[in-house]
Formats: C-alpha cells, sequence, structure tokens
C-alpha cells in the first residue's frame, strides 16, 4: 500500500504556472496515481497538505497505517526542510522523491535538496510520470 504525499502550492497544479508544471490537475495526477497502483496490483492514498506539520505527521503515521512505501513531491519544503529530512530519515518506510519538472535546470535554490539524501532516490523532470515511476519501484523493492 502506497502513499503519495504532495507538499506546498501543489493543490494549485493545472493552474500554477502551466508552461513548468503541465495542465494536469492534483485531483487529476490523484486519479492517476490510484489507477496505476491497481495497475501495479496495491492501494494508494494520496494527500497534499500547504503545511509542513501536517506532512510530517502523515509520514510519522505511515507504516503503523500499513503503508509499505512513500512518493512524496516535497515542493519547496524540498530545498530547506531540516524537519522534513529528519522525519523521512526517522521512519523505516523506503522514500522516492518526486518533482514535476527538471530542478536542476531551474534556479540555483532549487538544485539542492535536504531531503533526497535520505531518500532511496529522486526522480526530476519526467513530469506525472514520475510518480508512475516511483510507484513502480516500490512495488518492486517491496515485493517479498
Ligand atoms: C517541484 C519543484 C520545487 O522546486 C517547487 O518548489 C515545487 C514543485 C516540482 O514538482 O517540480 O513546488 O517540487
Amino acid at each position: 500500500m502506497i502513499l503519495v504525499l504532495n507538499g506546498p502550492n501543489l493543490n494549485l497544479l493545472g493552474t500554477r504556472e502551466p508552461t513548468v508544471y503541465g495542465a494536469t490537475t492534483l485531483s487529476d495526477l490523484e486519479g492517476m496515481c490510484e489507477s496505476w497502483g491497481a495497475e501495479l496490483g496495491t492501494n494508494v492514498t494520496c494527500r497534499q497538505s500547504n503545511y509542513e506539520g501536517q506532512l510530517l505527521e502523515w509520514i510519522h503515521e505511515a507504516e503503523s497505517h500499513g503503508f509499505t512505501g512513500i512518493v512524496i513531491n516535497p515542493g519547496a519544503l524540498t530545498h530547506y526542510s531540516y524537519a522534513l529530512r529528519d522525519a523521512i530519515a526517522g521512519q523505516k518506510l523506503p522514500v522516492v522523491e518526486v518533482h514535476i519538472s527538471n530542478v536542476d535546470a531551474r534556479e540555483e535554490f532549487r538544485h539542492k535538496s535536504v531531503t533526497a539524501a535520505v531518500c532511496k532516490g529522486k526522480i526530476s523532470g519526467l513530469g506525472v510520470f514520475g510518480y508512475r515511476l516511483a510507484m513502480d519501484y516500490l512495488m518492486e523493492i517491496t515485493r517479498a
């Protein structure tokens, strides 16, 4: 069972800088993640918050709620949130970081991720398809 977390401003997908993030809305994206989960044979729960603390709490609770892996797009928190990094580091589930845009091709401040080092890996620049790849990977490594 996979938890898909989206952080600050990702509720605005579809209208927010569409040339950078595309036309897919958050609700489209969440629907796609659910269908991809069904194809991969797992349930998917999607959550979005603009609040750092809420994201931390979802991460803290994920294992006890039966999740086996986490896909997270932390939005701008990626670049500075040591609290988010510590929350990921402090739990056992595999986590994959996803960015819709190619953060390495954008402003300098987006090149740094404080969270990627405590994740299994990072997918950036492949649009919403990155979420699918992250889920595929989590299924692969958690298959008994
Ligand atoms: C993002 C990239 C971040 O730099 C930005 O702050 C976001 C979205 C992405 O998906 O490309 O909010 O994580």
